[in-house]
């Protein structure tokens, strides 16, 4: 079980917009915060200790392991990216943490995984941690490739892990899909403040969601992790609505994406070659 008042935690990507939110939740709770980004930031308090590196810079992560038992791996990329760039951070990086961690001694990891691990299961199924991934892009392939890797760890090695498959994070839901798939700020620090405290979690995959009225998504293990939401997507409807975007439409079952992949379930990867 970890100690708040006495073990580092490790954070990567933290100078990223959840490793932001993440601070100003845990940090008065959390009194050892090690804070990884590869961009130059600034602590924002006394029991923060930034380190400028690229999770995939081995030797980096081998110094910044030293006296961390437990580790939330933020970084990575996500939205615009080259595959290459995929690749070298979200794999080659992830590698680079997970195993400096294990061979650091690290005994507890926090992941934040994605709902496009299994973004190809069809909106009109209501999905769980408990069934097999389908993911909708090698983005969510690789999440999945992560949440695997967790898996060896615990199983191997006895490693307690926590990924989180995370929906829509941001401080306001921004469309139809999000008043479903939304994390607010203030949800993702008690979702890894659960996932830190929690005595032995295993090896869990959990949904990172507020507790949004319009969750297509059932036993997502909250329960289990001892993580309660307070914020529900639905409380920006109306903001929504007045701004001209269409909420209204999956009160009819008419859904703005058939996948719970969202637009990641139909974007084109990468051109197959041809001839
Ligand atoms: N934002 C979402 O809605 C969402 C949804 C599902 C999963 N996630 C996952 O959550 C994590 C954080 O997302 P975010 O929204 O905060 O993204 P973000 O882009 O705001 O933050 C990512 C951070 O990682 C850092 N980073 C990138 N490459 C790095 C490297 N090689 N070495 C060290 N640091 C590096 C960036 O500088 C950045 O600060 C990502 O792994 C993402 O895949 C996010």
């Amino acid at each position: 079980m970890l100690d708040p008042q006495r073990d580092i935690v490790l954070i990567t990507g933290a100078a990223g917009a959840i490793g932001t939110a993440l601070r100003d939740g845990l940090r008065a709770h959390w009194r050892h915060l090690r804070l990884v980004d590869i961009k130059p930031f600034q602590p924002q308090s006394a029991n923060e200790q930034t380190v400028v590196a690229d999770v995939a810079d081995r030797a980096a992560m081998e110094a910044a392991m030293h006296g961390v038992r437990a580790v939330v791996h933020l970084a990575g990329v996500l939205g615009d990216y080259t595959l290459e760039d995929l690749f070298r951070v979200n794999v080659r990086g992830l590698f680079d943490v997970f195993e400096t961690a294990r061979l650091g001694g690290v005994e507890r990891i926090v992941f934040a995984s994605s709902n496009h691990a299994f973004g190809c299961y069809p909106i009109t199924e209501r999905v769980t941690p408990a069934l097999p991934p389908r993911p909708d892009s090698l983005y969510g392939a690789f999440k999945v490739f992560g949440e695997t890797m967790l898996q060896t760890y615990y199983d191997r090695h006895g490693i307690r892990s926590v990924s989180l498959r995370i929906g829509t994070y941001r401080t306001k839901p921004i469309d139809q899909r999000s008043l479903a798939t939304w994390l607010s700020p203030g949800d993702v620090a008690r979702l890894v403040d659960a996932s830190l405290r929690h005595p032995d979690p295993g090896c869990l995959i959990v949904n990172g969601y507020s507790a949004n009225t319009r969750l297509k998504t059932h036993d997502p293990n909250w329960d289990f992790l001892g993580y309660k939401p307070l914020d529900n997507a639905e409380d920006y409807r109306d903001t929504l609505r007045a701004a001209g975007i269409d909420v209204d439409s999956p009160d009819r079952e008419e859904w703005e994406w058939p996948e719970h992949g969202g637009s990641h379930a139909r974007a084109p990867e990468r051109p197959a070659r041809r001839g």
